[in-house]
């Protein structure tokens, strides 16, 4: 086996190559704030003000990194999250000032309403609990504002049952056919998110979010919800979080011809920088990982870890 192995050839026999069209770039716009503010939990990341985004993603082209996914923090929440479908909203305002500079960048947005709802859920609560059917319609006009204001593709993130039809709907209704809808159909109820919830300031004020996204010990059933989800529409299916779910994105590759998305989440991120800071792994650690992702079968990657690793894939 080692003919194959030595320095001047291994390269040739690589099965799996990893390149910076596979990675999607996380962008955290945050309306309250005026100078990029770190985020504890996520060593290197930061939340951008709504007047720098277009830096950030000039960045980014730089680099060679052209699509991104946005997450918002609103100036006001309420119980509904109404803030998520405003068309002054922050999501919507950072999508014009992007596609106004720079047209051709891929901008995803994340369509759910926990960064937008006083409570933090994905969905309206009443008497405690959190309803599906009501919360359809109202991530349904979030996805259209989105998509008005020159989203590319819609990623709805909330785990309720019928969203992407809802959308799909939504969209077509509102005259954008052709704008997909990347559903994060296999989302596990992981406590690899908890930096995100202080990056995105949308931590649940009481119980859990169990009630809604998937029972970490199944597989079986992340097939259905996908299955469901390609019936509903969906153009792009994800797995997520990513490493802890290699299996289900493997499986998902043998079950469907549609792309996959992995998201390699926020505690994926920050266990290992956490590690590279002491110093007992090294940023090849980051460039293993992300190439077994793409290993098990996931045609793209929403990682935190683009910009630092983007250099390696060139
Ligand atoms: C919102 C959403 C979450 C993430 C992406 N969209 C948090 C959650 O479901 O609690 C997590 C991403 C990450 O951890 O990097 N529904």
């Amino acid at each position: 086996m080692r003919r194959l192995r030595k320095a001047n050839l291994r390269w040739m026999f690589r099965e799996t190559r990893l390149s910076p069209e596979n990675l999607i770039t996380p962008i955290f716009v945050d309306e309250n704030i005026k100078e990029k503010k770190p985020i504890e939990s996520m060593p290197d990341y930061f939340r951008i003000p709504l007047e720098m985004v277009e830096k950030e993603v000039e960045e980014c082209l730089e680099k060679g990194l052209k699509s991104f996914i946005l997450f918002g923090i609103p100036s006001y929440k309420d119980e509904i999250g109404s803030s998520a479908f405003d068309e002054n909203g922050v999501i919507q305002k950072a999508v014009s000032r992007i596609k106004d500079e720079f047209p051709d960048v891929v901008i995803i947005t994340d369509v759910c309403l926990c960064e937008y709802t006083t409570h933090g859920h994905c969905g309206v609560v009443r008497d405690g609990e959190i309803v599906n059917d009501e919360t359809l319609p109202i991530i349904g006009k979030t996805a259209v504002s989105h998509a008005e204001s020159g989203a590319d593709i819609v990623a709805p993130s909330g785990m309720m049952d019928g969203m992407v039809k809802a959308i799909r709907e939504a969209l077509d209704e509102a005259g954008f056919e052709s704008v997909p809808i990347m559903s994060y159909s296999a989302k596990y109820a992981s406590n690899f998110y908890s930096p995100f919830r202080d990056a995105a300031e949308s931590g649940f004020k009481f119980g859990d979010r169990r009630g809604y996204q998937m029972d970490i010990h199944n597989a079986r059933e992340a097939m259905r919800e996908i299955e469901l989800d390609i019936r509903e529409g969906a153009d792009i299916i994800m797995v997520k979080p990513a490493l802890p779910y290699l299996d289900i994105i493997r499986m998902a590759r043998e079950c469907f011809n549609l792309p996959i998305a992995a998201y390699n989440v926020s505690g994926e991120y920050s266990m290992v920088k956490a590690a590279i800071m002491q110093g007992w792994l090294s940023n090849e650690a980051i460039y293993e990982i992300l190439v077994s992702i793409k290993r098990a079968g996931a045609d793209l990657i929403i990682t935190y870890h683009s910009k630092e690793i983007v250099e390696k894939l060139q």
